[in-house]
């Protein structure tokens, strides 16, 4: 069993911790990037083509511009120079959509942006947007969901599965495929799925031209990546980095929709700087189908080549997926499937169709998700043919090592995880047999599937102060997305420092702190783990200094080295903590107002050097309750357990595990974005129309981490969460319908005309 002890019960560490920012959150004082008032500030509402695929031939703004209150209609002709990004190694300048806003009159998508109204208020502004007339050429968009490849070999893609890995290949996968005892040949397909975080996109962009050394452009924006916006933000203005600032001090979740920017962003700030004041633009609900990415429609068949017992012989992952005229998204449908089992023989390829659709875009777990679907769908259906019990498949086709780059695994304990679910769940009461098990009358259904997620770390810069009112402050650029950051990054200062988590202050979200990681990959924590930690031994190192050096300090002339830092007081090593000063005692007598460190961690994600494959792994257990008589299928219960290395904030942990299992019932059963084959337009954009997963659909789900720490991805071991609970859970839920109902679904989502 996972052992848990070697944390202190005072250590701030692997523990349950409230979030430090939920006061300022419930009581309406975190400020969101629509939040920020300034003198003046005007709004903003972007105008979107209504056909999806020709060309822009006139745009009539007479009746707009004159309306009361309007400030500008700004649009190709008068928007002033938007450039073009280019992309950075390491995360830097990336963009899903390359075209910048206005550059051109071709119309690839419906609502790609066409104009922007300015006003002195949002009514306005709207009223103004609605008044603008564009006429356009118009061509039939092509949003067919069966896809062909149709590839373009030249487009640039990103990913955040390692690249070598885009396409995998080892022994010979057709051969064995045709020699196996057992074969399966089946097509899984996933729908367009759109992000819906509670806060829609949202920029404010403020120029301030009194800066001797050029303008100066302050964007607060709802971003998963304030240091790649800055970035991006500097080109496309063609600005030197310093004159930049991003600020995002809280996020109402982005789920890889705000990982990196849109349109609607450099449009709002290229406003303001036209019309010479501040300028907000929020994204309406139906706006976010249009312009803020989407995770693309995919279409994969996996074929399985067996040995009667069930022992894998060949496995062919072929996935085809949608992708607009500009993007350079990757769905990284295959990353997990050359390591995830042992096969000797395996090939993993990819293609694209273009369509005429908004930019595809990472959405929690993005490529694995889907791709772990298809295969384990596919392993459960090869359980199914054989007769043999699916936890017991998994097991017998466990592997040694990552088979994919010949690397051994850094912690995977994904068969301990498998056991510990099955017997949480208590699988082993699992009656085969389709529609036998009864609870109520009821019909149940018992499923369930592995997951897997990459783990890693982003670059990472961070800073820690010691203050002379026995304070800490951690500053680093990166974000809280929702997850929990801005309490890690107080555990952390802690843990090193000694200091109780209350006197910890916390800065994030803002360019101007040392360049933090994007709030992505699930990598920020075991990002920001070595950074703040080596910020504070710097911090404390500089307060052994002064504690030895200064005349007043009862450690004058002792080494650095001889001293120590526990809970708050500085002591010598050779007297032990009995003795111990406060360190603001030290402080205040040295004249010394703070002491500061700086630390810097770099990344590991990608490397084509890598010593070992960096992954997450768990399985979900899922129960489905089905009434054919009224055709009500509920997902009724779920264990999911979780192999991530050391959970840093178990209650975060496990919030984060059960919101990726609540969205991967949403996958499963509910979402799917629509689009008219006539104009092209997304047509369930709204939340009436796009259901996702509410508490309503949530049964009680459990949550077990197994707790073995991956000291290869930094000192404390962990390696992150967030989006491994989406992981895998598509495939449980339609093993469990399969399981009551017989109905195999492999096209999401589930529908109830599937199961009638
Ligand atoms: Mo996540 S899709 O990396 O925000």
């Amino acid at each position: 069993m996972p052992s848990t002890q070697d944390s202190a019960p005072a250590s701030p560490i692997h523990r349950d911790i409230v979030r430090i920012d939920g006061p300022l959150k419930v009581s309406g004082r975190a400020q969101y990037t629509s939040d920020f008032h300034f003198p003046g500030l005007l709004y903003a509402v972007p105008v979107g083509a209504t056909i999806a695929n020709g060309k822009l031939t006139g745009l009539d703004t007479g009746v707009a511009e004159k309306m009361p209150g309007v400030r500008a209609i700004l649009h190709r002709g008068n928007i002033g120079p938007i450039y073009r990004s280019t992309a950075q190694p390491d995360f830097g300048g990336i963009c899903e959509e390359r075209r910048p806003a206005f550059e051109d009159d071709a119309i690839r998508y419906y609502g790609q942006h066409i104009a922007v109204a300015v006003a002195e208020t949002f009514e306005t502004a709207k009223a103004a947007a609605d008044a603008v007339r564009a006429t356009y050429s118009a061509e039939k968009p092509n949003v067919a969901e069966h896809l062909e490849t149709d590839d373009d070999p030249d487009l640039v893609i990103t990913t955040f599965g390692p690249r070598h890995r885009l396409d995998s290949h080892r022994g010979d996968p057709n051969g064995a495929f045709a020699g196996a005892p057992v074969k399966l040949d089946y097509t899984y397909i996933t729908p367009t799925e759109t992000h819906n975080p509670l806060e829609p996109h949202a920029t404010t962009a403020v120029w301030d031209g009194a800066i001797s050394d050029g303008p100066m452009l302050t964007v607060y924006e709802s971003s998963q990546g304030v240091v790649n916006l800055r970035t991006v933000l500097a080109q496309m203005f063609g600005l030197p980095l310093e004159n930049v600032r991003v600020i995002t001090k809280f996020v109402g979740s982005g789920f890889g929709d705000k990982l990196f920017p849109w349109t609607h962003c450099p449009l709002a700030a290229a406003a303001a700087r036209q019309v010479g004041r501040p300028v907000r633009l929020v994204l309406s609900r139906k706006m976010m189908f249009h312009t803020v990415g989407n995770r693309p429609r995919t279409q994969q068949r996996v074929r399985i080549g067996a040995t009667s017992e069930g022992k894998l012989l060949s496995l062919q992952h072929d996935y085809i997926y949608q992708r607009s005229m500009l993007d350079a998204h990757h769905e990284d449908c295959g990353e997990a499937t050359p390591f995830h089992y042992n096969v000797p023989n395996l090939r993993v390829t990819f293609g694209r169709a273009k369509r005429n659709v908004g930019a595809g875009a990472d959405m929690r777990g993005p490529g694995a998700v889907p791709g772990l679907y298809a295969t384990e769908s596919a392993m459960n259906e090869l359980a199914y043919e054989i007769q043999i019990d699916p936890v017991k498949l998994r097991i017998l086709n466990e592997p040694k090592i990552d088979e994919g780059t010949g690397l051994p695994f850094s912690s995977r304990h994904a068969v301990e995880s498998y056991e510990l679910g099955a017997e949480k769940f208590g699988w082993w009461k699992r009656r085969p047999g389709i529609g036998t098990m009864k609870r109520d009358g009821l019909t149940l259904g018992w499923g369930m599937a592995g997951c897997t997620w990459l783990a890693g770390r982003f670059a990472a810069a961070a800073n820690v102060l010691l203050l002379d009112d026995g304070t800490v402050r951690v500053a680093c650029a990166t974000q809280d997305i929702g997850t929990g950051t801005y309490t890690i990054l107080a555990q952390l200062a802690s843990y090193r420092t000694g200091l109780p988590i209350e006197k910890v202050e916390v800065a994030l979200g803002d360019t101007s702190l040392p360049p933090g990681p994007l709030s992505g990959g699930s990598l920020t924590t075991a990002s920001i783990v070595p950074a703040v930690l080596a910020a504070a031994d710097s911090a404390i190192s500089s307060l052994m200094t002064v504690a030895g050096a200064t005349k007043e300090s009862p450690f004058r002339g002792r080494k650095p080295d001889d001293l120590a830092l526990e809970n708050g007081r500085v002591f010598a090593k050779a007297d032990g903590p009995a003795n111990g000063v406060p360190f603001e005692d030290l402080l205040h007598g040295a004249n010394v107002r703070l002491v500061t460190g700086d630390g810097n961690a770099p990344a590991m994600f990608g490397d084509p050097k890598a010593k070992y494959s960096l992954h997450s792994y768990g399985c979900h257990f899922v129960e489905v309750t089905w009434q054919p008589e009224i055709a009500r299928l509920r997902v009724s219960r779920v264990v999911t357990v979780i192999d991530a290395g050391k959970i840093l904030n178990t209650l975060a942990g496990r919030n984060q595990i059960r919101g990726g299992v609540v969205m991967g019932i949403g996958m499963a059963l509910l979402e799917h974005t629509s689009y008219d084959p006539q104009n092209g337009a997304p047509i369930n954009s709204s939340m009436a129309d796009y259901l996702v997963a509410v508490n309503a659909d949530s049964p009680p789900i459990e949550v077990h981490f197994l707790d073995y720490p991956d000291k290869e991805v930094n000192e404390l071991g962990a390696r992150g969460i967030g989006e491994i609970g989406k992981a895998g859970i598509a495939a449980a839920i339609t093993d469990a319908v399969h399981h009551a109902t017989g109905v195999r679904v492999r096209e999401l989502p589930v529908k109830i005309e599937d199961l009638l």
